[in-house]
């Protein structure tokens, strides 16, 4: 099947989509992003995606007149577009300064920003999460506003190759022998059983599964609080597990080739990820029952 993108304004064939050579976030990385879950055309907690974005958007001044509700429906168009409607899918969105002569200084005003959007059928990852996956120490050597989604993701490129070369599934960055997040994940670890993250800030993404597993994690009655892991604490951790768009709630079992707790998908960790399935399938039914 053809897959259909969006790009500024246009649905065509992703063999037919052309950019300028002059694009802004091909020369600086210059533009911001998102991924989004839909789960049989509901997208899993937009409304989060689209104020990080407005924020990212606002910081980075890329004037871009964002009406969330257009976008929504933009990214629902896409999974109709190419069948998706009835399946798991991630949405891919990207809005970059544009295309003009390459200059550091921000292009003229009226440059029009650039807008992609690409849909993928998406499958849980359930068999790394019955088993848990391996994590490797990477160190953090990213810029200082990690709280902005940019596509600038070098740093996440080799930390990610790093993992993949040593038989892992995520590198976890050490900011000052601390844990930040992982190259496409935050990390939670569990600690005399209450579970701990790095503070929201500008040295981690706010994600949004980071952020609705700490509010079911108050729901639930399960301790937790936000602050950092010490790389010396590594060896105590009972639980460990990343979060994402893409990961769900991912059971960490081994970092840097030592057992996590048992070795096994920690109990705590199972909990929150049941009780954060539940979640995605209760929206999808509300959202459904008011089509
Ligand atoms: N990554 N931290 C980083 C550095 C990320 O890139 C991501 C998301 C997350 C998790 O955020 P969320 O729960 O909102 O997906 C944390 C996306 C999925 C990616 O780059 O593909």
């Amino acid at each position: 099947m053809t897959l259909i993108v969006h790009l500024n304004g246009q649905f065509l064939p992703r063999s037919e989509a052309r950019l300028s050579v002059d694009e802004r976030g091909f020369f600086f990385g210059d533009g911001v992003y998102e991924v989004t879950r839909a789960v049989r055309g509901t997208l899993f907690e937009w409304d989060r995606h689209a104020r990080r974005l407005a924020r990212g958007l606002k910081e980075l001044r890329i004037a871009f007149p964002l009406d969330p509700r257009a976008m929504h429906d933009l990214h629902v168009r896409l999974l109709r577009e190419n069948d998706l409607m009835d399946a798991q899918a991630t949405v891919y969105l990207q809005i970059t300064r544009g295309a003009a002569p390459r200059t550091h200084r921000f292009p003229p005003a009226d440059t029009p920003p650039t807008v992609f959007l690409s849909a993928t059928g998406f499958t849980p990852p359930h068999d790394k999460r019955a088993t848990g996956v391996a994590a490797v120490t990477y160190p953090d050597y990213r810029w200082s506003r990690c709280d902005l989604k940019t596509v600038n993701l070098l740093p996440a490129v080799m930390a990610n190759q790093f993992a993949v070369d040593h038989g892992a599934f995520e590198a976890i960055f050490l900011r000052d022998a601390v844990i930040t997040e992982g190259s496409h994940t935050n990390v939670f670890g569990v600690l005399g059983g209450e579970l701990r993250t790095y503070p929201n800030s500008n040295y981690v993404l706010p994600g949004v599964t980071r952020d609705i597993v700490i509010e079911i994690a108050h729901e639930l009655g399960v301790p937790a609080s936000e602050t950092p892991i010490y790389h010396h604490e590594v060896a105590a951790l009972e639980e460990c597990f990343l979060t994402g768009t893409t990961s769900d709630i991912m059971p960490v079992t081994s970092i840097d080739g030592a057992s996590v707790g048992n070795g096994r998908p920690g109990s705590i960790t199972m909990k929150l990820y049941h009780a954060l399935a539940e979640r995605l399938e209760a929206s999808v039914a509300a959202e459904t029952a008011l089509r």
